[in-house]
């Protein structure tokens, strides 16, 4: 989705908002642009492409020089990707940068139009600049209001008025923008990785609040233009964080991070070798009684819900629905009062997830927001919420994320059954206490698996397609393996119930179909094991990943990949590092943009 930065200070403006836009390239964009105050006025340099583009055509046409500017990385929703579609958008008086989309822009289009105004580019953003131009008599606060007042949608707006080369104006709805405060400079953006290098400070903007920066001030107003005070905010992980640090993609580097981001989310909620989430909200009392609860999610996020719903119903003897939030809010869900909804998501402004989350609330239900990004509007509009520590994740497709929503569905689900009675103390405290023994575990993994998984995915290269199979928590686990590996390998592949197979998808299955089967289930070994023969004896080439202890004939299977042994409950959370590293170094093999993957967005903030 796109990103925005916004700068004044003393620094060379272009190139802070270039440095700063190279932060939020994982957001996904496909052509980017500036525009800064270049003695008293506007000038825009903009490029469709990479950053890479928009460098070369500053040096081209001439970096434009100052020390006040805005910035964008676009990622086309009205218009095509090209260089006049690309942000910044200008009226006469006014260039702004925008994320998110513009219900209302056709009527607001055909009455700018019909009062003379003319377009240049096909976006809903040039309309807005366009209406601000418009309503525009001299004062920039009351512009804004005004404009706002006239938009249906989501955005994040940087704004800039040519009478006024010392200032940003910066405005959102549902759209996340921050303030980011330095010494003798201030900054705006999407997200904190993008002002890091800079300062750890930060204001979190409200829906329909404006922030007003020069280099030395700040000020914040309501839609009244009365002035709000705001709680400062402060990043607790450096620059480092969002830098590959020796690796060479983000997701190796942040494969890596997954046994501190799991240790970071559990152990703080552990005591006296229980689960204990009242920090956030969660009691027994409070929690015991749902009669059922909803898991709504998108993507990665909706495969951790799948997984918690197998162990929260194997558990705790609750029915947990699972919902892609898209469809959540639009087929009329029957939710309400006694109803626990959970929201997962790692940016926490997942347009979809964030109307859910509405939705729940308006029917009654209770909601619980399980979300990496502090301060993100799923996490500030939740009844409950329990942070995940991951950290900044910032390649496109999601490991540590995933994996710490894993650990908090487990934590979730321990206290829940130990709430409702269906497990005593000393179960939970064994459950807890394997719980805490993953993230060694997952060390272990990487250092074992790494160079099998990057045979195995020689193996893969030419494939058109494959499948991944499972049962039970195998086949949760299974739906996350299979979209890690499409999303960035660009090779289609499905997930599927082992079982399900033998009624219409194994007509599919050649010796050029590549079969993953994940079995990790002792109860479930000998069904999963038979399946797997079934699709063996028409000709696939199988990789089954599975656990060290288990003896399955060599027959069955082309390639193995042992994982070592804990509850079998837990097994996702360390047969999902396998299956992160074929997807990884199979999209490495095959020379893709492994971090940013064509197409994709690491924040989907529109619908
Ligand atoms: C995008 C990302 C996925 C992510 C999904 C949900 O599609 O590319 O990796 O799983 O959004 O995002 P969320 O921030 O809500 O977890």
């Amino acid at each position: 989705m796109c990103g925005i930065v916004g700068y004044a200070g003393y620094r060379d403006c272009s190139d802070v908002l270039v440095d700063a836009l190279s932060k939020l390239e994982y957001r996904g964009y496909d052509s980017a642009g500036v525009a800064v105050f270049e003695n008293g006025e506007i000038k825009v340099c903009k490029a469709q492409g990479k950053l890479e583009m928009l460098r070369k055509k500053m040096q081209e046409e001439g970096k434009p020089q100052g020390r006040v500017g805005i910035g964008h990385t676009r990622w086309a929703t009205h218009g095509e990707p090209s260089d006049i579609n690309s942000h910044p958008h200008s009226g006469a008086k006014v260039t702004v940068v925008h994320n998110g989309i513009i219900e209302n822009y056709r009527e607001l289009k055909e009455f700018l139009s019909a009062k003379g105004v003319e377009f240049v580019s096909e976006t809903d953003t040039e309309v807005v600049a366009q209406l601000l131009n418009y309503y525009y008599k001299g004062d920039p606060l009351d512009t804004i209001i005004k404009t706002i007042s006239d938009l249906d949608g989501s955005f994040a707006l940087g704004i800039i008025f040519a009478d006024y080369p010392e200032r940003i104006y910066a405005v959102r709805r549902e759209s996340p923008l921050i303030v980011g405060i330095g010494k003798d400079e201030n900054y705006i953006a999407s997200d904190v990785p993008a002002i890091l290098k800079y300062t750890r400070d930060y204001y979190l903007l409200d829906h329909d609040e404006i922030a007003v920066l020069t280099d030395s001030e700040v000020n914040i107003y309501d839609i009244h233009k009365e002035p709000v005070e705001k709680t400062l905010m402060t990043a607790d992980w450096d620059e480092s964080a969002a830098e590959k640090g020796g690796y060479e993609h983000f997701m190796i580097k942040e494969i890596h991070e997954q046994p501190n981001a799991v240790n970071m989310t559990v152990k703080p909620r552990v005591v006296d070798g229980l689960p204990n989430l009242e920090e956030c909200g969660i009691t027994h009392e409070n929690i015991k009684s749902f009669k059922n609860i909803f898991v709504v999610a998108c993507g990665t996020a909706m495969h951790a819900g799948m997984v918690g719903k197998y162990v929260i119903e194997r558990l705790a003897g609750v029915p947990v629905t699972v919902d892609i939030a898209s469809e959540f809010r639009y087929r009329s869900p029957i939710v309400g009062e006694g109803d626990l909804v959970i929201i997962i998501s790692q940016s926490g402004e997942t347009a979809d997830s964030l109307a859910a989350l509405r939705l729940a609330k308006s029917l009654g239900a209770k909601t619980l927001a399980v979300v990496n990004a502090k301060g993100s509007s799923i996490a500030r509009e939740a009844d409950m919420l329990v942070y995940t520590h991951a950290g900044p994740e910032i390649a496109v497709a999601s490991t540590k994320a995933y994996i710490v929503q894993l650990a908090v569905m487990y934590l979730f689900a321990f206290e829940l059954s130990l709430a409702r009675g269906k497990i005593t103390e000393e179960q939970c405290r064994e459950l807890t206490l394997s719980l805490l023994a993953v993230p060694e575990l997952i060390g272990k993994i990487l250092e074992t698996d790494l160079e099998k998984s990057q045979y195995i995915s020689t193996k893969l290269l030419s494939a058109d397609s494959l499948l991944y199979i499972g049962r039970g928590l195998d086949y949760a686990l299974s739906m996350e393996g299979s979209l890690k590996l499409k999303e960035i390998s660009y090779i289609h592949s499905e997930s599927y119930a082992a079982g399900e197979l033998k009624h219409g998808t194994i007509s599919l299955i050649t010796d050029e179909m590549p079969v993953i089967a994940v079995a990790t289930q002792r109860s479930l070994l000998e069904k999963t094991v038979s399946n797997i023969v079934e699709v063996k004896s028409r000709g696939a080439m199988v990789i089954i990943i599975t656990r060290e202890d288990f003896t399955i004939d060599e027959k069955a299977y082309d390639f193995r990949i042992d994982i070592p042994s804990t509850d079998d409950m837990l097994m996702p959370m360390l047969a999902a590092v396998p299956m992160q590293l074929i997807a990884y170094y199979t999209s490495v093999l095959r020379g893709n943009d492994v971090d940013k993957p064509r197409n994709l967005a690491k924040s989907v903030t529109v619908e």
